[in-house]
């Protein structure tokens, strides 16, 4: 049997995490996979996490099985976190996942499920990881135009027109803010443009929000996605814990169906409960509990929230340093848009080669399509960074 198994690509990101890890020398920069790192280059345990987690060892008298969503009140915490009151409670079913991935690809099981022939329009270009598990599962994908490489802003003109192409049931995969792999997101304007494309045409959106937080701060990162449930008849929500919580192991995510149709609520949630059986069982707790004792508890939230928007800010004062730099020395405001694309990653806008070169004559190392995770940088590393990049002729 096994010796029928065919090599599958290795995933770009994890890749390039193995090959920094194998180069011997010592000034090379990683801004790779999409881990915040501190200036000292550590990705520390957050505060309010390590209070909860003490607090969790003290008090918990069970490690029994929890539900087939996860604890309720986990679904509670993350839907008031990510939709505020867009939306009544009653009309979100949702289910504790492992990671944001995991709500990822269980949403496009269930689009699957409910429709074999909807097909998923992606972002030109998206994370990768969306489209190797939606050629796994064998559903069809279509690229809509998103990254503009003259601007490095938003293509919306041809977004619009992209989508523009899409058949009703067809579900749209849009990045709630942060986009990744670029950077460069929709105004609210925008947003608005295209929830009405989607109602206009009867397609499904599905938002993957995985850095709430990391953008504008806690509430304007969500306000696209707000705007998106409390707009449309119904559409699915994928969210992250592993980057505004920094728990990445722990494998914490939260998939939402919402529907303005509250008697359609029992079927979403068992059809999410029937998912998560058939794929793993229970979801894991641990990171969920942690994330409820804090969005639950004042003085554990208040500090949790200080925490990420220190770490937003820093990552908003490396964007405005790197771009400084580059217009010093480029003497050109070529470099404008890394100052203004939001979250953990900018793409450059160079090409595979230039890549390369970075990697092999300078140590930086970045994704192949020049996405630059903006938190791998420190005060050190900016110059360095920009000097190599206008060294390299970009
Ligand atoms: C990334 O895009 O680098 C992160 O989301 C990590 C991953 O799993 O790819």
């Amino acid at each position: 049997m096994f010796d029928k198994l065919q090599a599958q690509p290795a995933d770009k990101i994890l890749a390039l995490m193995k090959a920094f890890r194998e180069d011997p020398r010592t000034d090379k920069i990683d801004l790779g996979v999409g881990v915040y790192k501190n200036a000292e280059g550590v990705t520390p345990v957050m505060r309010a996490v390590k209070a909860a987690e003490y607090r969790l060892w003290q008090e918990q008298d069970s490690k029994a099985y929890v539900g087939l969503v996860g604890d309720p009140a986990f679904s509670d915490a993350m839907i008031a976190l990510i939709l505020g009151d867009a939306v009544p409670r009653a009309n979100v079913g949702a289910a504790a996942t492992p990671g944001g991935t995991g709500a990822v690809r269980q949403a496009f099981e269930l689009i699957r499920m409910a429709n074999p022939q909807a097909r998923v329009f992606v972002s030109d270009p998206t994370w990768p990881n969306h489209l190797s598990i939606l050629k796994y599962l064998g559903i069809e994908t279509v690229a809509y135009r998103y990254f503009d490489s003259e601007t490095r802003g938003v293509d919306f003109a041809g977004m619009i027109e992209d989508l523009g192409k899409a058949k009703a049931g067809d579900v749209v995969l849009l990045h709630g803010c942060c986009h990744n792999p670029t950077g460069a997101n929709l105004n609210n304007v925008e947003w608005q443009a295209v929830i009405d494309l989607m109602n206009e045409r009867a397609l499904i959106p599905m938002i993957d929000i995985a850095y709430q937080g990391f953008g504008d701060g806690l509430d304007a990162d969500a306000i696209a996605t707000r705007m998106v449930a409390s707009n449309v008849p119904e559409c699915l929500i994928a969210a992250s814990c592993s980057k505004n919580f920094g728990i990445y192991r722990e494998r914490t995510g939260l998939l939402m169906a919402v529907s303005q149709d509250a008697s359609q609520r029992g079927l979403n949630q068992d059809t999410l409960a029937f998912l998560n059986r058939q794929n793993y069982s229970f979801p894991p707790d641990h990171g969920a509990r942690l994330v409820t004792m804090i969005l639950n508890d004042d003085a554990l939230r208040a500090d949790w929230a200080t925490e990420l928007e220190q770490v937003r800010l820093s990552m908003l004062g490396l964007r405005q340093a790197l771009a400084d730099e580059l217009q010093r020395l480029s003497g050109s405001d070529r470099f404008a848009f890394i100052a203004q694309h939001r979250g953990m990653f900018s793409r450059l806008g160079t090409s595979p080669e230039m890549v390369e070169k970075l990697r092999a004559n300078y140590g930086i190392y970045m994704v192949g399509d020049s996405r630059m995770n903006i938190a791998g940088l420190n005060a050190t590393t900016v110059p360095i960074l920009a000097k190599a990049i206008i060294d390299a002729g970009i």
